[in-house]
């Protein structure tokens, strides 16, 4: 691992149940953080299958709770999703036998470089962080151009079936959001250059931890680009916030969570707002969690959509343009910090 810090899972299994967690991992001085649970219930759903629907009315219905999912919560659990559950199982199984595999076996990168299409490390960015994520992960660049380690040997064929469908899923999202944003269907995928869009794929490992109430797997944050898509090996840790508490999620097995990410709200011109989330650790279970950062091109220039920015009355142009490419550098080369770096686009105050 190209880091100082040694990778979680290495410290996870040199301690025991009692054993305290070094500083450097310690969040909270006291564990008091409560977790509403109830809304856990009302956390939207979406049945994909209806976006494309030949029968207008049950698309437009689609179409309108996507729009109420995005707008209320910023997060949803697709469903019917065409993505089969057993390629989800291959992508989280031959996920974990990377992070299984001996350090000499997985990448080596320039750890000052976070263009780097291939990246193996520790928390978030260990050289930005005073305290750290309990939390190892590989990053790779998946679109346009196609990168994937060269161990397991099945992991290349598994990542590049479960990216394409990713996509695809993806692309009917967005086609569903142009409309509820009053756009033709193709008008957003054309405005964001969605054909060679970015697609950065993380995998998460979260260990466990000896004292999961002082400690985060990833601490609060919003995600760059329009749409994150998120599975996991049905042990939970995602927690996103809705009306100012924190939610835990429990996934229905085999839906897929979708947030809404920092670049949908830029587009949006702050009608869909991208949600904060962080992960929480346990001290019982491993968890992998795989998520899927769907972005514009490297190269397009994200504004807010003209058509959404009344100048005359109401609501100007809430963003400042900004190379999608300079948004992402900025983001992966600081620490985990909240929407710190959406704040800094914003042109106007809420
Ligand atoms: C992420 C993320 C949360 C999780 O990778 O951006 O927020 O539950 N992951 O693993
Ligand atoms: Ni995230």
């Amino acid at each position: 691992m190209a880091s100082s810090l040694t990778c979680i899972k290495k410290l996870s299994e040199s301690l025991n149940i009692s054993s305290n967690i070094p500083s450097t991992y310690v969040h909270f001085k006291d564990p008091v953080e409560t977790t509403a649970l109830d809304p856990q219930d009302s956390i939207p759903k979406i049945d994909i299958s209806l976006l494309t629907s030949d029968d207008t009315d049950q698309r437009s219905k689609a179409i309108h709770d996507l729009d109420k999912a995005c707008q209320e919560w910023g997060f949803f659990m697709a469903v019917n999703h065409g993505i089969p559950e057993e390629l989800l199982q291959k992508m989280i199984e031959i996920s974990e036998e990377f992070f299984n595999l001996g350090e000499e076996e997985k990448p080596e990168f320039d750890p000052k470089n976070v263009m780097e299409p291939i990246r193996y490390g520790t928390s978030f960015n260990t050289a930005q962080e005073k305290v750290h994520c309990w939390r190892d992960f590989l990053k790779l660049f998946v679109h346009p151009h196609f990168h994937s380690p060269q161990k397991p040997e099945a992991f290349r064929d598994v990542l590049a079936e479960y990216c394409a469908r990713a996509r695809e899923l993806v692309r009917k999202l967005v086609r569903g959001v142009s409309q509820s944003l009053g756009l033709d269907e193709g008008e957003m995928e054309e405005a964001l250059n969605l054909a060679s869009g970015f697609q950065l794929f993380s995998a998460n490992l979260y260990p466990p931890c000896p004292q999961p109430e002082l400690a985060l797997g990833m601490t609060p944050h919003s995600d760059h680009g329009l749409f994150t898509l998120l599975i996991q090996n049905g042990v939970g840790g995602l927690q996103i916030q809705h009306d100012a508490v924190w939610v835990s999620v429990n996934a229905i097995p085999g839906s897929i969570l979708v947030n809404v990410a920092d670049h949908l709200e830029i587009f949006s011109n702050g009608k869909y707002k991208s949600v904060l989330h962080r992960a929480v650790v346990n001290n019982g279970k491993t968890r992998i969690s795989i998520a899927i950062a769907n972005s514009p091109s490297l190269d397009t220039v994200v504004s807010p959509c003209p058509k959404l920015v009344q100048t005359e009355s109401g609501r100007g142009l809430a963003y400042v343009p900004m190379k999608y490419k300079e948004y992402l550098l900025t983001q992966q080369s600081n620490r985990l910090d909240g929407k710190a770096r959406l704040e800094e686009v914003k042109a106007l105050d809420d």
